[in-house]
């Protein structure tokens, strides 16, 4: 029996950073709102010359060589974005390219913000079936370039990075344990990007109606998400045959921390025991969780043979959890 797990993660964002106080000056909102309603100080925002391949790019050869691989070694590239460089070839192509993985099939995956974990569950089962052994696994946005940055409502909330992990066979004992995927299209219109499509194909009209922009419910989503976050993270727990006082890290998706402490509060879990980065990342959709992962492996919160549970929500809708042992 193959037990797929994580060999190496790695995480790159743009040097640039957009601060509240600069966003004070491009509309009416204060630092003191964003970071009481949302927890958010800064996010990074890529270069001009930058698109998510390249921040995926960056990210990817540190879990390479994290995991003890070279490029030409992976059998399969999944790319978790809703920005990819270009509608196709997919970002995973490009990736595939740069990185010189000449042996490796290659497709981006469409799930928002709760991209990676659906590319997580893709990436074990195809480990632990045997067909593949090394997969690599990204979620990369630049969602600078999706941001209305007249509209207050949205603009304080994204920015731009990518995560990245090496999926494997790892020892007995470590490993994924479970994964818990679901999605609702009856909530889809709460968070979109509507133009650019076959629906609403890219006009002069399309252009001046915004509808190029990412646009949202912010407080309907809020309510979904308070209430996936913790019922899909019980839901994986359940499945791996754990309980909430077996985790040892939770990996939570950054969207707004009062929405981490609502899952932390439902999971009865103190604060020390969760990975909080949105302060300096903003919410970076399908980035997110493996941006925090990293940040864990990183700064040694999270370490071999830790318990972690990773969960998230995103538009779609969308949710996914995971119980690993690192
Ligand atoms: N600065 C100052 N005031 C603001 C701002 C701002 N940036 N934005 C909104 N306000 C105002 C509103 O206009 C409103 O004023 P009103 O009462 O006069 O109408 C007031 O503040 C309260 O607005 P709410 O929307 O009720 O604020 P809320 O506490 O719900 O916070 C927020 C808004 C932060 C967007 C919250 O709803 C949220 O985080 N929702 C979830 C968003 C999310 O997770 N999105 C995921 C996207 S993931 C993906 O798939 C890309």
């Amino acid at each position: 029996d193959i037990t797929a797990g994580i060999l190496g993660t790695g995480k790159y964002v743009p040097e640039r950073r957009l601060t509240n106080q600069d966003l004070e000056q491009m509309v009416d909102t204060n630092d003191e709102w964003i970071v009481t309603r949302t927890g958010i100080r800064e996010r990074r925002i890529a270069d001009p010359a930058q698109a998510t391949s390249d921040l995926a790019y960056e990210a990817s050869l540190k879990a390479l060589n994290a995991a003890g691989i070279t490029a030409d070694q992976l059998d399969l590239i999944i790319v978790a974005t809703i920005t990819p460089d270009m509608f196709f070839p997919s970002t995973a192509c490009l990736l595939q390219e740069r990185l010189g993985a000449k042996r490796a099939a290659a497709f981006d995956l469409s799930a928002a913000c709760s991209g990676f974990i659906y590319g997580l569950s893709t990436a074990a089962n195809f480990v632990k079936t045997g067909t593949y052994r090394h997969v690599l696994v990204v979620g990369a946005e630049c969602l600078s370039r999706i941001t209305d940055y007249t509209d207050r409502n949205t603009c304080i909330l994204f920015g731009d990075g990518a995560g990245a992990v090496v999926v494997g066979e790892v020892p007995e004992g470590r490993g994924f344990r479970s994964f818990e995927l679901g999605a609702d299209g009856s909530g889809g219109e709460l968070l979109r990007i509507r133009g650019g499509g076959s629906r609403i194909p890219s006009s002069q009209e399309s252009v001046a109606a915004k509808h190029h922009f990412l646009e949202m419910n912010g407080r309907d989503v809020f309510k979904f998400a308070v209430r996936v976050m913790g019922s899909s993270a019980e839901e994986a727990l359940s499945k791996a045959g754990m309980s909430k006082s077996d985790i040892d890290l939770l990996v939570p998706h950054q969207a707004n921390v009062r929405i981490i402490q609502s899952a932390m509060e439902r999971l009865d879990l103190p604060e020390d025991k969760c990975v909080v980065n949105l302060d300096r990342y903003g919410n970076v959709s399908a980035a997110s969780i493996p941006l925090a992962l990293a940040d864990a492996v990183e700064d040694g919160r999270a370490k071999e043979g830790d318990c972690l549970l990773l969960v998230g929500f995103g538009g779609g809708l969308t949710w996914g959890a995971t119980v690993l042992i690192l």
